[in-house]
């Protein structure tokens, strides 16, 4: 049996990740493909909860704590979830992954990056996607765009300047890696940055 894909979406909250991987989980199996879709944290039992705990307003976490429990969630999820699934030939379609723990707790929290590459390597066995689409916008606009979604969670209630830094990190991590990280314009019409993404997935089937 083939190897599979395995293909994850960042961005700043609010870039419209979720809507688009509903869109790009039924183009896949338009074509035939069969196609898990997950997220971070999150994809296991054990890993949602943990999930309920990281972004719990009620738990004010300090970056080391959060950053184990990201990391202990992912090894779940990779070990159980998404590695078996690549391995069976299937498309894995994950709402973040390891560059939102670079973004978010290195480059916007400042844990250290080094350290943060050798756990993330433990966590995932050293698992990478094949394709990364980064949902960008303007860090204003897409804070618009979260106040119409009612409750936010600890993350988005960050503030502006918060969402720059985490804005700016992503770019920064698609400057190091151009070739697996895909940058588009999330501030366009749902189906014209669907139509986008399919564009650059296409070379990978
Ligand atoms: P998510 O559910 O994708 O939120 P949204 O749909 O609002 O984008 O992610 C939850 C939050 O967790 C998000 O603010 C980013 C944060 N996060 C990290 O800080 N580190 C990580 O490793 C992951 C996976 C997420």
């Amino acid at each position: 049996m083939t190897k599979g894909l395995f293909i994850t979406f960042e961005g700043p909250d609010g870039s419209g990740k979720t809507t688009q991987i509903h869109k790009v989980a039924e183009w896949f199996k338009n074509k035939g493909y069969e196609v898990v879709l997950t997220r971070e944290p999150g994809g296991t039992k054990a890993a949602e909860a943990i999930r309920q705990i990281v972004l719990d307003p009620k738990f004010p976490i300090k970056a080391e704590c959060e950053t184990l429990l990201y990391l202990a969630a992912r090894a779940e999820h990779v070990e159980k979830v998404i590695a078996p699934a690549v391995a069976q030939g299937k498309v894995v379609l994950c709402d973040r992954f390891s560059d939102s723990t670079f973004v978010y707790q290195g480059l916007t929290r400042g844990v250290d990056m080094d350290v943060l590459k050798t756990m993330n390597a433990f966590a995932t066995k050293g698992l990478i996607p094949d394709k990364t689409i980064l949902l960008d916008g303007d860090s204003k606009q897409l804070a618009v765009r979260r106040s119409t979604r009612g409750v936010e969670d600890r993350f988005e209630m960050e503030g502006l300047a918060f969402q720059e830094k985490v804005r700016h990190g992503f770019l920064t991590l698609a400057k190091l890696e151009p070739k697996r990280i895909v940058v588009l314009d999330a501030i366009r019409d749902q189906d014209t940055v669907a139509a986008d993404i399919f564009k650059h997935l296409e070379p990978l089937l």
